[in-house]
């Protein structure tokens, strides 16, 4: 497994380009089994989960190939099982059993595995694909689902702690194919859904209300083959600007959708981050004086949970005391205890991580634990003097497309070793 090894206490300084959306790419691949013509994905990032959904779909029985960013996929014939251990791996795969289910009829996925950040249910991705008049029954932690044609429904797909991402993403992809109208209410309204629909109508399906919490979608017979750009990613973007911001650097990020992230701008601006917004580029300059913000989690368009650890350790350059409360997942805090071996002190309270910062940091080894808190442990390494190793970092290899190779052309001193 191999680490990062950091020398912190640099400011990054240069122009990056920020990379397509992972959470917007992984349904955009499930979602060209709905058809069995030739689809070709643009601006698709170099990431292990997504070549980890290229070998799940090449199990179903697709042709997928990953060129210089560009995806060509064409599932002419159809298995409607898996890789039952590769799909078991990566939450994110669940997305093909609505697609899967619509096209063939039939689908059996494994029921996603917990992870760090919480249980990850996916009661209300059953509870929709029931309502297209699916049946679905569970049998040793795999979901079969069968149905003749699905037939269009109304369905109000909002949980305990609000919408579900890739529970829309999974009833939007089937009702394009089912038998007349379906309404989603309670949809999620995240970027990457909205990509999503975007792609889907280019192949053909009828969709409104995409980016609302309303989405209604008109069934067809069938979908063709389409040419598609994913959308810039977001948190990438916030990951890179929180960095800058906690190394007090000058660093301009290139080819990213600033109104997908209000919240998130809005609340750095709050912490005196010092930026200029120009069309696609975000230039954070040095100065601003960081001080302590409170923020909750919260669906699109509040903060983003997959921003929130960045945000912690960006906040511990704050003298005085700052609020993270999670509202989304159960357990996202893992990274306080690797932080606070770095000289944070954080306490955590329920829900809410309370930071007192503008104490001294010092390096130290640190373990990734998943793929936020892992971008987390970085911004902290390169925030604070001395050597800081990040371990594990597979997980950030997930999510953060050539991150040493990013950082190093920001004038970081970043070094990628093979775990002895
Ligand atoms: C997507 O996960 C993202 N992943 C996550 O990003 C992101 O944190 C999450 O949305 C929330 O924004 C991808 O898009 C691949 P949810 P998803 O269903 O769709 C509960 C990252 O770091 N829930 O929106 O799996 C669930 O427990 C990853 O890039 C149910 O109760 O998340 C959670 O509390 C991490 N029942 C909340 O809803 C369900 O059937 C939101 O989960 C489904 C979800």
């Amino acid at each position: 497994m191999d680490s990062f090894l950091i020398q912190g206490g640099r400011p990054l300084c240069g122009d990056i380009e920020i990379s397509g959306s992972k959470n917007a790419v992984l349904p955009i691949l499930a979602a060209t089994l709905l058809t069995r013509e030739t689809c070709i994905i643009r601006k698709v990032p170099d990431l292990s989960d997504v070549h980890f959904m290229g070998k799940i779909l090449r199990s179903l029985g697709a042709d997928f190939t990953y060129e210089h960013g560009v995806v060509t996929l064409q599932a002419k014939r159809l298995k409607a099982r898996g890789d039952y251990d590769l799909i078991r791996k990566m939450r994110g795969s669940i997305c093909i059993l609505g697609p899967l289910l619509a096209r063939s009829g039939k689908a059996s996925v494994s029921m996603p595995g917990g992870c760090v950040i919480g249980t990850r249910p996916i009661d209300l991705h059953l509870k929709g694909l029931k309502a297209l008049a699916a049946e679905i029954h569970i049998q040793e932690g795999y979901v079969h689902a069968k149905a003749g044609r699905l037939q269009g429904a109304e369905v109000f797909l909002g949980g305990r702690v609000g919408p579900t991402v890739l529970g829309t993403a999974n009833i939007m992809m089937a009702a394009t194919l089912a038998e007349g109208v379906t309404v989603i209410e309670s949809a999620a309204c995240e970027p990457e859904i909205t990509d999503l629909a975007h792609f889907l109508i280019a192949m053909g399906a009828k969709i409104e209300g995409a980016g609302s919490p309303r989405m209604v979608i008109t069934g067809v017979d069938r979908l063709h083959g389409a040419e598609h750009e994913v959308i810039p990613d977001r948190i990438e973007a916030a990951t890179y600007a929180m960095a800058a911001a906690a190394t007090n650097g000058e660093v301009t990020l290139h080819h990213m959708r600033c109104d997908h992230l209000a919240a998130v701008l809005d609340k750095l601006k709050e912490a005196g981050v010092r930026m200029e917004a120009r069309g696609t580029s975000l230039k954070i300059l040095p100065g601003g004086e960081i001080n302590a913000v409170d923020v909750s989690t919260q669906p699109y368009t509040g903060f983003p949970t997959d921003a929130q650890a960045q945000l912690m350790a960006l906040m511990l350059k704050a003298a005085g005391l700052s609020i993270i409360t999670e509202r989304i997942f159960e357990s996202r805090f893992m990274h306080a205890n690797e932080l606070a071996r770095l000289g944070a002190d954080i306490a955590i309270e329920g829900p809410s991580a309370i930071i007192r910062g503008g104490l001294p940091l010092s390096g130290a080894e640190v373990m990734a634990s998943d793929l936020r808190a892992s971008a987390a442990l970085v911004i902290a390494g390169l925030m604070c003097p001395g050597r800081t190793q990040v371990n594990r970092i597979y997980h950030l290899d997930r999510g953060y497309e050539g991150m040493d190779q990013k950082l190093r052309s920001l004038g970081a001193k970043v070094k990628r070793v093979k775990e002895r």
